[in-house]
């Protein structure tokens, strides 16, 4: 079974470990698409703080990871789907429903958020301590 899954992975923490060892526990080849810096401004409304090719490779270094491409579009979730022969799509639930239209091309899961973390809440934590 090979699982996709996509994501920012910004300033990484708790949560996208969590995440991407769930994944991986669902089949023997795990391929991660990371955002690209421009897509996560057009997504976030606010650039990255680590740039593509770091966050990229700190997916990459991760035990559980086995393939890491650059994401540069949401439309083409379904070509990336098709590319990498993906036969999951695993995504947090506050994407629940989101990409239920790709469920022709791969089963599609969505798991629990890791509570109580998200990379914009260490952001503004951090923003906070340092003022
Ligand atoms: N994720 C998760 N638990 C968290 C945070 C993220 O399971 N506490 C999952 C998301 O659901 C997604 C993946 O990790 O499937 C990548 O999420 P990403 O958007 O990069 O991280 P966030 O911390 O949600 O970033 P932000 O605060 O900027 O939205």
């Amino acid at each position: 079974m090979r699982v996709i899954t996509f994501g920012t992975f910004d300033v990484f923490h708790i949560g996208h470990v969590n995440i991407l060892e769930r994944a991986k526990e669902l089949g023997q080849h795990l391929i991660v698409g990371v955002s690209s810096d421009d897509l996560n401004i057009r997504k976030k409304g606010r650039p990255p703080v680590y740039t593509q090719y770091e966050r990229m490779k700190i997916v990459s270094s991760l035990h559980c990871v086995d393939e890491v491409f650059l994401e540069e579009s949401l439309e083409l979730k379904g070509s990336y789907i098709l590319d990498h022969k993906a036969d999951l799509m695993v995504m947090g639930d506050d994407w629940e429903g989101k990409f239920d239209q790709f469920s022709d091309l791969c089963e599609v899961r969505y798991f629990p958020r890791t509570e109580g973390i998200s990379t914009s809440m260490i952001i503004e934590r951090v923003a906070l301590d340092f003022s």
